[in-house]
């Protein structure tokens, strides 16, 4: 078995760069009705009255629809088995308005502009409440389990170590960030008759949004059809069904009518999820050799007042370092805003900005490399779970990072790297995601024209599996990956499980193997080759077999999870606040690597995002109507090619055969955890500024020079006379180019 699999290139690239490829709102469907949302412009408090008699009146609108006539939705079980929504409260089920831009009403119209425009006619009249909009000024509770997962554990009791000899607590913080994908939320309902509906959506989890619809409208799975080619990307935020999804199919099946719903950016920064706003706080302990004797890690974040969603920033906390003492607690507070759902490694991508950061101020503090601390202090076993880990490379992706960055040349001292008149930084931090696996059903036909057919419910978001399943099949098929035709992401297909978790490669590639390796058995025949001919001589139209996998079952053996390091280099140009990331490498453990093109374009997606996260992304809320001050994605940063240097990744390739026969663990979240961490300690090491609240926007890094040490000053000092007598360049270390 080959650690890396070859570079192939992308399955579906050609329909996607050609407009091929049909996303859900561009599906064409006859006599098509276009629904526009209502949305309240207050953000807590009732509606009083709302009249609809100017919309209704208004050219080429069919239905107006409110909390006084709202269409016929089922409660579901929301059990996340039975069924899944994002936001528990059903959409219009009352006149309560408990954030700024909840949707009120759906306007019904012949055309989207009709709608639209209608939409603007209804008059509201509120009953108002001030909203709780500041995290600040939220009162906080222990937070539930997320997901079935305690957020809470001690160990030994951190509270009495006091023989260390460093000692650390600091606090971070993040902001309101949004999943903003390319492809904005969009729905087509089109019922057949009263008992049968088909569903255009973007969804990550095609027999999960199957089962919930059919639950939302007292119907049985089969009789819910959900077609999902292709989504443009989602990050956590497109995997079950929203308000407007439930309102857009109700108000279908009233009207017997197909209704298409689509979100304008404005309405996605509150009625598609967010990433929540965190606050940590870690301490941590070490002796003077760097041991770590104590860590505590205490998180606060923000749910909405109509759903929980917790994110859970400690499931790093025992699987990162060891510690005898290790102590974590999550509070959770209820605030005026859309539900926060996941995004792109919920709970593992802020907890490594925080655990990461303080990783690094613990270093300086010790005097000790950060690369060695790390190495000092990981752990082999989940110490939460009490289990070890199934097969951990972190050290390989620490050293071989400090050797292909060349780390070993890294000054100890802030402020002593200069490069044409800016100061340059080098930065380090781990990254980590767990593995997941769910149950996948994959079905493989041999035909007789000498190409192969995979067929499975199971999905591509954007991250490469038509090419993935593509290229497991021709491997175990020993055919060339041209010969193989993918169909995924249609409730007609077998369940292929959640594009979610960065579990799709580790439970479609073991079923994929299955199936293959079966439908060979069944012709009696070694290869695909022998099979095509004898499939040929059988006059048979077809050889096929169908697999699944599943999680490994019986006794918990392993904790399953991957692992990295990142490493970068960013000047700063403290005079306008100017932050550059010049280098940038990623090495990755995530077991056997099933496509090196694609999953290095996950990795490079996940920094791209991070540093988005770490430089740019802020969604905040106007105080007075809890509504985002940023409306699309012009207003809303992120990063461009400008932004971003060449990002190299390098895979450890490590198959894990404890998780499953493919050996691979998945790799859709991993990139983006630990990145704002290592941008933000390579600040430091730059400009002496330890800033611990996200994003590091340009006054933060014009902001007073603080944080410094006598020490440091002195340094910061030479370095200032330095800058102005312009004979800078004399310090600067040697790499500059991307290794
Ligand atoms: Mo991911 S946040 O499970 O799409």
């Amino acid at each position: 078995m080959s650690k890396v699999m070859g570079a192939v290139n992308r399955k579906d690239g050609r329909a996607k760069v050609t407009g091929n490829a049909t996303y859900a709102a561009e599906h064409q469907i006859p006599g098509l009705l276009h629904g526009y949302l209502v949305t309240a412009s207050i953000g807590s408090g009732q509606i009083k009255s709302i009249d609809t008699s100017q919309a209704e009146k208004a050219k080429g609108v069919v239905a107006v629809f409110t909390h006084k006539n709202p269409p016929k939705i089922f409660k579901p079980s929301n059990n996340f088995i039975s069924s899944k929504i994002y936001e528990a409260r059903l959409p219009l089920s009352d006149a309560q308005v408990h954030y700024g831009g909840q949707i009120i009403g759906l306007v019904v119209a012949d055309t989207f502009e009709q709608a639209k425009h209608a939409a603007h006619l209804v008059k509201v009249e509120y009953e108002t409440q001030s909203p709780l909009t500041e995290f600040q000024k939220a009162t906080f509770k222990e937070a539930p389990p997320f997901m079935g997962e305690e957020l809470k554990f001690e160990k030994g009791n951190v509270a009495t170590v006091n023989n260390a000899a460093v000692k650390i607590e600091a606090t971070y913080t993040t902001t309101t960030e949004l999943n903003a994908p390319m492809e904005p939320h969009a729905i087509i309902a089109q019922w057949q008759g009263a008992d049968a509906l088909t569903i255009y959506e973007p969804t990550q989890w095609v027999m999960g949004s199957q089962r919930t619809y059919a639950e939302l409208f007292g119907l049985p799975a089969e009789r819910v059809r959900i077609i999902t080619p292709y989504l443009g990307g989602g990050f956590g935020s497109k995997a079950m069904p929203w308000p407007h999804g439930i309102l857009c199919a109700a108000v279908a099946r009233h009207l017997q009518r197909p209704v298409k719903v689509v979100l304008s950016r404005r309405q996605m920064t509150v009625n598609a999820g967010h990433r929540s706003e965190t606050e940590q706080t870690i301490g941590l302990a070490a002796a003077a050799d760097g041991k770590l004797m104590a860590i505590a890690h205490d998180v606060k974040s923000s749910t909405s007042p109509v759903d929980t969603f917790t994110e859970p920033c400690t499931r790093v906390t025992p699987v990162m370092y060891s510690a005898p003492n290790l102590r974590y607690a999550q509070e959770l507070a209820i605030m005026n805003v859309g539900t926060p759902t996941f995004m792109r490694a919920p709970g593992e991508n802020p907890g490594m900005w925080a655990l990461e950061s303080a990783m690094d101020e613990l270093a300086w503090s010790l005097k000790l490399d950060p690369v060695e601390l790390r190495l000092r202090n990981q752990t082999q076993e989940h110490q939460h779970q009490n289990l070890p880990f199934s097969a951990k490379h972190f050290t390989d992706c620490l050293k071989v990072g400090a050797e292909r960055f060349g780390w070993k040349d890294r000054s100890r001292q802030v402020r002593s790297l200069l490069r044409d008149g800016q100061l340059v930084g080098w930065g380090m931090a781990g990254a980590t995601f767990p593995a997941l696996q769910g149950v996948a059903t994959v079905k493989v036909r041999l035909l007789p024209d000498s190409t192969v057919h995979v067929l499975t419910a199971g999905n591509d978001m954007g991250t490469g599996a038509y090419t993935m399943v593509a290229g497991v099949a021709a491997e175990t098929l020993g055919v060339s990956v041209e010969k193989v035709r993918v169909e995924m992401g249609d409730s007609q297909l077998p369940d292929g499980g959640m594009a979610g978790g960065s579990m799709m490669t580790a439970s479609l590639a073991p079923a994929v193997i299955k199936a293959c390796q079966d439908v060979l058995k069944s012709a009696d025949c070694n290869d695909a080759t022998d099979a095509w001919a004898a499939l040929r001589q059988s006059g048979r139209a077809a050889f096929e077999a169908t697999a699944t996998s599943a999680p490994p079952e019986g006794e918990k053996k392993w904790a399953f999870q991957s692992w990295g390091a990142h490493f970068c280099e960013v000047t700063v140009d403290e005079e306008i606040g100017r932050l550059q990331i010049t280098r940038w490498l990623s090495v990755m453990d995530i077991g056997r690597v099933m496509n090196a093109k694609t999953a290095a374009s996950q990795v490079r997606g996940g920094v791209i995002m991070g540093i988005g996260q770490a430089l740019m992304e802020e969604c905040l809320l106007d105080p007075n109507i809890g509504y985002p001050v940023v409306y699309d994605l012009a207003t809303y940063h992120f990063p461009s090619h400008a932004d971003i240097p060449r990002i190299d990744v390098v895979f450890v390739g490590e198959p894990d055969l404890n998780f499953n026969l493919a050996g691979a663990r998945g790799v859709g979240e991993i990139g983006i955890t630990g990145v704002s961490a290592v941008i933000a300690n390579a600040v430091y090491h730059a400009t002496g500024k330890r800033i611990r609240s996200l994003p590091l926007t340009p006054e933060k890094l014009m902001a007073d020079f603080r944080a410094l040490t006598a020490d440091e000053t002195r340094d910061a000092q030479e370095m200032k006379e330095l800058i102005a007598s312009n004979k800078s360049h004399e310090r600067v270390a040697g790499h500059s180019q991307n290794v």
